[in-house]
């Protein structure tokens, strides 16, 4: 079976800056990679990788076994920390740009019977992660948990195959990350997504991961701290047998 992605001996530099070096590793189709590692080791590096937003300095990645094409496709999602939605639109209109971001080539700004459709699709995925009754309330006015919430539908109204996820959530209360982490475990599974997140906080990663991968150092020079990049220093393989508890039980 072909790898979802390859990673052919990949490096990201900036300039003479090496970030990652060596990167040799296949993600499956409906797996859920947790990615682990210290700041600046170049996990959201990686994460703009796979999502085409950069290309590597060297090697390859490829998409299905065919090279991917440096460019944002709406195959791929992403929800970062903080400032995935924006303040001037509400929730209906915050995932409605998702979608006309994503036709925004060939359509532009969505009009009259194609706008009702999407407006459908647009309340569907709000009740999917539980904002429906929150259609009309702007972002200043809801908690970290909707906001994020309102990101992941944001993301994943194009049918992304593949959702990234940068430090989601980390600025959550512990109550509230529980419910996003049984939210985010049913959608990966109702959606059958491939998941790819960073997170500093180990037991989230082991909790919903499939997979955990570390990325760091193999090798430091003390007088040229650039000098060498971060790898997948760890990567095991897990089998995912509870649910996540939570109260987001519907
Ligand atoms: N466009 C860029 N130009 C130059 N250096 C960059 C650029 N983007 C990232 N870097 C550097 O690459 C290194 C890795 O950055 P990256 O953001 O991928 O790390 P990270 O693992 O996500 O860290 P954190 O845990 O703090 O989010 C950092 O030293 C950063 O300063
Ligand atoms: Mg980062």
């Amino acid at each position: 079976m072909t790898a979802l992605l390859s990673f052919r001996n990949v490096w990201v530099e900036y300039g003479d800056k090496i970030v990652l070096e060596r990167v040799g590793l296949d993600i499956d189709a409906g797996s859920f990679v947790s990615i682990v590692g210290p700041s600046g080791a170049g996990k959201s590096s990686f994460l703009r990788l796979v999502l085409g937003q950069e290309a590597p300095s060297r090697g390859e990645v490829l998409l299905d076994g065919q090279p991917m094409r440096a460019e944002c496709g709406p195959d791929r999602g992403i929800v970062f920390q903080r400032y995935s939605v924006l303040p001037h639109l509400d929730a209906r209109r915050n995932v409605l740009f998702g979608l006309e971001c994503a036709g925004a080539r060939v359509t532009g700004r969505l009009f009259g019977a194609a706008r009702r459709r999407a407006l459908e699709e647009v309340d569907a995925m709000l009740d999917a992660v539980g904002l429906l009754s929150a259609g009309g309330t702007y972002p200043a006015q809801m908690s970290g948990g909707m906001q994020q919430r309102l990101a992941i539908a944001q993301a994943l109204i194009t049918r992304p195959r593949i959702l990234l996820l940068d430090e989601p959530f980390g600025a959550l209360d512990p109550g509230i990350r529980k419910d996003m982490h049984a939210l985010i475990t049913r959608l990966w599974r109702e959606y059958s997504l491939t998941v790819i997140m960073v997170t500093h906080d180990i037991g989230e990663a082991f909790a919903l991961g499939t997979r955990v991968l570390t990325f760091d150092k193999r090798r430091h020079d003390p007088h040229a701290p650039h000098r060498y990049g971060a790898t997948a220093t760890y990567d095991i393989a897990l089998e995912r047998k509870t649910e996540v508890q939570g109260s987001d039980a519907e």
